[in-house]
């Protein structure tokens, strides 16, 4: 680790933009302007500090999603800038901690309005023991967009708000369809987020060898080949891909059809191509090193819990719970204690897919069930989101390190801001 600092300034207000060639201008909340907000790129070490401006016509706060940041730091509902207000979040990344994580804002029940206007943007901590740092790097930041007839974001509608809002258009670093440049052969490694707010994207690069090397934490022990990326809302990964222009396939980066158990809005039926990739030349293959880092397995837990997402249909007002209830600011959920180790079952008893987010922490996948047959997770990563297939059971272990109230949630925003939230008070 270093000693450095991150100075910076983010500003939220209202925007407008020309992102669509040949469509009006439309009009986002944008940090600083920016679709999406300003890449942070900081080091293991670093003390950031970065001022916040207010300047849109309702509460906010920028939450460090995935970041190990003190909960007073962290932009909790409970801590709303208001508008025309400012805030300083003050924290020091420390060691290992190097991950692609994000900022969106998290204030109470506007997360999802305030998401889809456009307020996100990526936050890259860096180590200076990469053994990835030879590669080419492309940042890759997907989300929806949703018009209304007249080219400006269109309101959520009851299914939007059911189901979590889906647009006309996935956006990559807030353009449609943008180009790729890979070379025959050349290794490049792809940093992945999907800041959409409810769409479960099933990615595929046919043609292209690709392996995963890193997940929300940051790196895996070790590459694994795959063959397509399912990753939820809020998720990332980091992919090393190695361009093989084979002829006769399509050479893009894909999303394709995912079935997450919609209730009042058909399914993604199409595959979406979201950027093509363009041959550019040939280039001699970089290494892969077969290690990555050292990931220890985190050990019996002190402490197991049950978190139930359930959906009620019948009841508008608490239509998303967790463990039977609707989020409340002001009830602590579960007490937990600073490096405890907690094993908790995130069941789901819904009929949609829910992906399940907490802060302040990463955690370890140990098990899931596949069709109710537990399987035991076949490698370590460390998460901060993992979905939670309708029906299924999802088995995780973490320690906080830092006291405070720390939210967990379905990262669907729409469910979010309905309450499908809950806190962890850690002491
Ligand atoms: Cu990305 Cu509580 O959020
Ligand atoms: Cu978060
Ligand atoms: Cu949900």
């Amino acid at each position: 680790g270093g000693s450095g600092q991150f100075v910076g300034q983010l500003q939220a207000a209202p925007v407008s933009l020309p992102l669509l060639p040949g469509k009006p201008a439309t009009t986002f909340w944008a940090y600083n302007g920016q679709i999406p907000g300003p890449a942070i790129v900081a080091w293991e070490g670093d003390e950031v500090n970065i001022a916040f401006a207010n300047k849109l016509q309702q509460p906010s706060t920028i939450h460090w999603h995935g970041m190990p940041v003190p909960a007073e730091q962290d932009g909790n509902p409970h801590n709303p800038v208001l508008p025309g207000q400012q805030q300083a979040y003050r924290f020091r990344l420390p060691p290992g901690s190097a991950a692609s994580y994000w900022y969106h804002p998290h204030p109470h029940g506007h997360t999802a309005q305030q998401a889809y206007m456009g307020l996100a943007g990526v936050f890259v901590v860096k180590s200076r023991h990469d053994p990835l740092a030879h590669l080419p790097e492309q940042w890759l930041v997907l989300s929806d967009l949703k018009l209304d007839a007249h080219g400006q974001i269109a309101d959520s509608s009851a299914a939007d708000r059911h189901d979590g809002r889906e647009g006309q258009f996935v956006l990559v670093n807030g353009g449609w369809q943008p180009v790729i440049a890979l070379a025959e052969g050349e290794r490049q490694r792809w940093r992945i987020w999907n800041a959409s707010s409810a769409r479960i994207m099933k990615l595929a690069l046919p043609a292209h060898e690709v392996q995963l090397v890193g997940t929300d934490g940051g790196l895996i022990g070790a590459p694994r080949h795959i063959d397509t990326l399912l990753l939820s809302p809020g998720e990332r990964a980091e992919i090393v891909v190695t361009g093989r222009f084979a002829t006769g396939q399509p050479s893009a980066l894909q999303a394709l059809p995912y079935n997450r158990g919609k209730a009042m809005s058909p399914e993604q039926a199409a595959t979406l191509t979201l950027a093509t990739i363009r041959q550019a030349g040939s280039k001699a293959t970089a290494t892969l090193p077969d290690k990555l880092r050292d990931i220890t397995a985190l050990g019996e837990p002190a402490v197991k819990r049950v978190v139930n997402f359930s959906e009620n249909m019948a009841n508008p007002a608490a239509m998303f719970l967790i463990n039977g209830k609707k989020f409340d600011m002001n009830r602590v959920d579960f007490s937990g204690k600073v490096g405890q180790i907690e094993e908790w079952d995130i069941v789901s008893q819904a009929h949609m897919d829910h992906p399940f987010h907490i802060h302040g922490t990463q955690f370890q996948v140990i098990a899931r069930t596949d069709d109710g047959v537990w399987q035991t997770e076949p490698f370590l990563a460390w998460r901060d989101v993992v979905n939670i297939p309708a029906g299924e059971t999802v088995r995780l272990r973490f320690v906080q390190s830092m006291p405070g109230l720390r939210m967990f949630h379905c990262h669907i925003l729409e469910h979010e801001d309905a309450g499908m939230m809950a806190m962890l008070d850690v002491r």
